[in-house]
């Protein structure tokens, strides 16, 4: 694949350094619901783990932490960028039991058999086949194995208190931004009958939703990624630039209203094992 070739397949956020800063931000704020889940797949030390979509690594190394010095973890990303920073980062840290490939995980080659345990996180949405991704992770997970997902399930449920037309109109572009390239922010709907459908028994199925007020980090989450991604939507023409200024002007205003609130958009975290 050419350089120029993986720059157009770069993912819809981009992979600026921003980029990277706010998923270094965005795995903070949502690292303890991670690592509950990668508890409740029962990932552990000695084992071999995917990170399906890994980005820059922010759970790659968390990941790696806890699969310890027998264990491995393989990032793989579809961004160069991404991919060259995990590599650089485990050098910089001596971090030896961490892996990183460029690969669009819609064409996954695995070994079969050859993981315990595979994550995705934020990463199906944005895939145009979801499912022959979640076949590709079965077919590398030895029985047993367990494939946990975080991923959106009703991404225009994001809603700011008191109710304002021009958020809902952003949380709406935003998701059809992602539609048009081929993705789609209520993946997690589909989990459940995908893995099924690739020989995974579903043995957790839990929504995540948090109501955040203003002035915490989790307020902050949607926050940095909205105000980054306003020009974006105006480049789209998903948005006009009185949307965008109507937009940071609630946001203002919510952000100082102490009786204010945003509820998250829903995820599903779901775990599926496979079976013989
Ligand atoms: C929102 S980021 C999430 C990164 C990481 N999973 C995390 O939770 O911090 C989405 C990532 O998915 C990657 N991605 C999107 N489509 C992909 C594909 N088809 N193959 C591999 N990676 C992909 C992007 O390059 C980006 O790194």
């Amino acid at each position: 694949m050419s350089d120029r070739t993986v720059e157009e397949r770069e993912y819809v956020l981009g992979t600026r350094s921003e980029e990277l800063l706010r998923l270094g931000f965005q795995h903070q704020v949502w690292a303890p619901v991670t690592s509950a889940l990668w508890q409740r797949a029962g990932f552990a030390p000695g084992h071999r783990l995917l990170d399906v979509g890994s980005g820059p690594g922010y759970a790659t190394f968390d990941l790696a932490a806890l699969a310890g010095a027998t264990g491995h973890v393989l990032g793989v990303d579809v961004s160069r960028r991404f991919v060259d920073h995990l590599v650089a980062e485990a050098a910089a840290r001596r971090i030896s039991n961490v892996g990183a490939e460029l690969q669009d995980v819609e064409g996954l080659t695995l070994p079969a058999g050859s993981l315990d345990g595979a994550f995705a996180r934020w990463v199906l949405c944005f895939t145009t086949r979801p499912e022959q991704v979640v076949q590709a992770v079965a077919g590398a997970l030895r029985e047993g194995g367990t494939f946990a997902v975080m991923d959106y399930s009703n991404y225009t449920a994001l809603d700011v208190a008191p109710y304002s037309p021009a958020v809902e109109r952003v949380v709406h572009a935003t998701a059809e931004s992602v539609r048009r390239r081929g993705g789609s922010m209520d993946v997690g709907r589909d989990l459940p009958r995908m893995m099924r459908a690739a020989g995974l028994e579903v043995v957790h199925l839990a929504p995540i939703v948090r109501l955040a007020r203003p002035g915490t980090a989790l307020w902050k989450w949607p926050e940095t990624f909205f105000f980054g991604y306003l020009p974006t939507l105006l480049e789209m023409e998903l948005i006009t630039e009185d949307d965008a200024d109507a937009f940071r002007s609630v946001w203002r205003d919510r952000s100082a209203d102490p009786d204010a609130f945003l509820t998250t958009p829903p995820m599903v975290e779901i775990i599926g094992r496979k079976s013989g």
